[in-house]
């Protein structure tokens, strides 16, 4: 069941985050939707621009459609992840997303205020909410690359002017990770300072609390990487993530959602590495897709336990039924 991203911030807000996992196909809409029943957990679908044009954008919303029959108990939300103002709008426009990013951040402050306003606008119209980014993570954003030394960290005097003036519905807030495999030299350094420190302007405003974003939030499992490598895989093998035991204590500070993508593609590139090089005289690819899915399903019930979701889904339904 398909439902709005704001009636899951309210009720996980400050408790548990929402796991937010990007997908492109089938085998991992499949994985997902189990791994999320098995945990118990609510969670979030979320499509960047590359997975709508990776077949057709028609094509990855049919799967989800087709997913929310064949697991009817799923309760979870689909949102355009880092989109631009058009895209914003198709998707508004379609019906379909429960939610929509706006990631207008490597704009000046006020215009990214302004092109935040604007989808808002619109979105809300629509009774959709919309996340906003302020600050630069370092990687690459769709097709915007952002390196180490342009990153910078979200200012939480700005944040506080920036939700009053843009009137977005969550924030990607820059706290020190990055997109990829590669995130932190040396040792891992997330300001969870910043995070507080937004939480505590906002509430000094008056305003209801604003929930934040947590993105390039993968771990990078040191294991996944080995086994790609040992499967003919030339990964650096220094790729580091966010250690998953930050996550709850991100959680409780109104870290609501957060995004993982790296992690699955790590799950996906060992199982078919490790598949291929068992098997080389093999050429049908269902095989490796039925273990993917297993994998994938596994991964996520496993990451649905780290960010606290596991576990709430019949109250969460309860609370919905209210
Ligand atoms: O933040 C970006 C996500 O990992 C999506 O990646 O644009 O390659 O689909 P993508
Ligand atoms: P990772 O690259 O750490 O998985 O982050 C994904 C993300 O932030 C998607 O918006
Ligand atoms: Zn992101």
């Amino acid at each position: 069941m398909i439902v709005t991203t704001a009636a899951l911030f309210k009720l996980a807000y400050g408790k548990y985050a929402i796991g937010a996992y990007n997908i492109n196909n089938i085998e991992q809409t499949m994985g997902l939707f189990r791994g999320c029943i098995d945990s118990r957990a609510p969670f979030i679908i979320q499509l960047s621009k590359g997975a709508r044009k990776y077949s057709d954008k028609r094509m990855i919303e049919a799967v989800i459609r087709a997913a929310d029959e064949i697991f009817p108990e799923a309760i979870y939300a689909v949102h355009l992840d880092h989109g631009d103002e058009e895209t914003c709008y198709d998707c508004i426009d379609s019906g379909f997303y429960s939610s929509v990013m706006i990631d207008a951040s490597h704009h000046s402050f006020d215009e990214n205020v302004e092109i935040t306003k604007r989808v808002v606008e619109r979105a809300h119209a629509k009774g959709i909410s919309v996340e906003a980014e302020l600050g630069m993570l370092g990687g690459v954003e769709e097709d915007i690359a952002v390196d180490e030394g342009n990153a910078c960290l979200t200012n939480p005097d700005e944040a506080l002017e920036f939700i009053q003036r843009s009137g977005c519905d969550s924030l990607a807030a820059a706290i020190g990770t990055s997109h990829g495999a590669y995130k932190f030299k040396g040792q891992q350094s997330l300001h969870f300072d910043v995070i507080e420190k937004i939480a505590k302007h906002i509430a000094a405003a008056g305003l209801p609390p604003v929930p934040m974003v947590m993105h390039g939030s993968s771990s990078v499992p040191k294991d996944e990487v080995r086994r790609i490598n040992a499967a003919g895989g030339t990964l650096d093998p220094s790729a580091c993530g966010v250690n998953e035991d930050e996550y709850l204590p991100a959680a409780k500070l109104g870290v609501t959602k957060i995004n993982i993508d790296t992690d699955g593609r790590l799950v996906w590139t060992r199982v078919h590495r490790e598949f291929f090089r068992d098997n080389p005289n093999e050429f049908d690819f269902r095989p490796p897709g039925k273990i993917f899915m297993d994998e994938y399903a596994k991964f996520i019930a496993a990451k649905n336990v780290k960010l606290g979701s596991a576990g709430q889904l019949d109250d969460i339904r309860a609370a919905l039924a209210k």
